[in-house]
């Protein structure tokens, strides 16, 4: 289906999606042949049980990958047309082609709906490996995640310090510790979508330090541009013993806040469940995908970065709770394909209805990060006033729609949902107000 209003494209020029294409995703090509490269060469040291062979034919293979990485980036950079993509063994390859071919013969990198290219060429990237013998389970941001949460330990130190006898304790809150407990989770899990890989791929400790602090500081709260939290307490107040939904975006640090928050949820006794969506292959650079989570749980018990904080009993003691919930099956992981297809949300009750007739049992779909709610408004040129209801479309009207909630902080020159005149305000307050990751929504559909 067509999207309601023009889709963003990098045809225009002084858009965020030209900037995208033209520099950004070179950057993060350039940084998974870095990847490679360094993998590939540490692969003698690092591996005591493989044979000299197997290192030598992985090394070879390498080699081959990596002028297949290069080759995505030549295209790109001259803006070739999309060509289809080899059949691998993800095995969706057809589906993309039959896409492309249908909607868009013709359609180049910056042609081609901004969504579209965008996701093509993690799909692209994903098909390399996949294709291969010797590194079908590399993640080529795996590093870059895992370094970006160990660069984190500060804040999670001082978050830690702040919520573990909150979360410990949740169950016997009273009404207004509850409340302030959930205003304050849901804005750490909100700014923890500030720092993300894709837009700053080179912070180190000290500047994560520091754009942390300024995130989940009180005039951070500020930037948030459309505000329903009010609403969304009054929904979530009630529940219990409800399943709760969180379409994760990033791993690390943001990650980290979202447990935050889902264990406040199950220690409430809001939620019975919170089941946790992932996606099923690397994307976007930073999105969590179930490796991400399973190491994410042992680095924070075991990374001496975290070993040495102040308050590593407390997270120790709130790492053996998730551990809990995981296995009572209190919290579960699920990476359904759709996610990480190029399809808007506004197609997900018609092209996975199973995962959407699970959705309908949910209290309350949380959707988390910039891709997230792309994704929710069809990525295209809404007039920001437009009702964030009406923008989101068939996941408000749909039968049996599930209410939701868009935690986002901005990074893409799309947004519905604000008040009439605010966005002409933003714009004289700060030109880059959009695309810089420094104002946020939270806005609720309530079906
Ligand atoms: O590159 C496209 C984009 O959606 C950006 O707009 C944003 O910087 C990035 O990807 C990912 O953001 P998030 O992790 O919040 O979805
Ligand atoms: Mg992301």
């Amino acid at each position: 289906a067509a999207p309601p209003c023009p889709p963003l494209s990098g045809q225009h020029r002084n858009s965020f999606a030209f900037t995208t294409i033209t520099k950004r995703l070179p950057v993060i090509l350039a940084k998974a042949v870095d990847d490679l490269t360094r993998t590939s060469y540490a692969l003698g040291r690092d591996s005591a049980t493989s044979s000299d062979d197997t290192v030598q034919a992985k090394r070879e293979e390498a080699k081959q990958l990596l002028s297949q990485l290069g080759e995505i980036r030549y295209e790109l950079q001259r803006d070739r047309k999309l060509k289809p993509i080899a059949a691998d063994h993800d095995g969706d390859s057809e589906h993309w082609n039959r896409l492309l071919q249908t909607h868009f013969p013709d359609g180049t990198w910056l042609s081609t709906p901004w969504l579209v290219s965008e996701c093509y060429m993690y799909r692209l990237v994903r098909g390399v490996f996949a294709r291969s013998t010797h590194w079908r389970d590399h993640d080529p941001f795996a590093r870059q995640k895992q370094e970006a949460l160990q660069h984190s330990a500060t804040t999670v130190n001082a978050l830690v310090g702040r919520f573990h006898a909150i979360l410990r304790d949740a169950a016997t809150a009273d009404d207004h510790m509850s409340a302030t407990a959930f205003a304050e989770l849901v804005n750490v899990s909100l700014w923890g979508n500030g720092t993300d890989l894709s837009l700053l791929p080179n912070l180190n400790a000290e500047q994560t330090a520091s754009l942390q602090a300024a995130m989940t500081s009180e005039d951070a709260h500020h930037h948030t541009i459309a505000n329903d939290l009010p609403a969304l307490w009054e929904l979530v107040a009630p529940l219990r013993e409800a399943r709760i939904d969180i379409i994760l975006d990033n791993a690390g640090f943001e990650l980290f806040c979202d447990l935050l928050l889902a264990d406040w949820l199950v220690q409430s006794g809001r939620a019975r469940v919170v089941h946790f969506h992932a996606k099923q292959i690397p994307w976007f650079v930073s999105d969590v995908i179930r490796a991400d989570f399973d190491w994410t749980h042992r680095a924070l018990r075991e990374l001496e970065c975290f070993t040495t904080l102040s308050h590593h009993d407390d997270l120790v003691a709130m790492l053996d709770r998730w551990q809990s919930h995981l296995s009572a099956g209190r919290w579960l992981l699920e990476a359904d394909p759709f996610w990480t297809t190029p399809y808007a949300f506004w197609h997900l009750p018609s092209h996975a209805p199973s995962l959407w007739r699970a959705l309908q049992q949910s209290s309350l779909c949380i959707y988390k990060g910039d891709l997230n709610y792309r994704k929710l408004v069809y990525d295209c040129m809404w007039r920001p006033d437009t009702p964030f209801h009406e923008a989101i479309g068939p996941l408000h009207t749909a039968p049996g729609a599930p209410p939701l909630v868009a935690l986002r902080t901005c990074k893409a020159d799309v947004v519905a949902g604000l008040a009439a005149g605010k966005a002409e305000a933003l714009s004289l307050a700060c030109p880059e107000w959009m695309v810089n990751g420094e104002y946020a929504v939270i806005q609720l559909s309530k079906p």
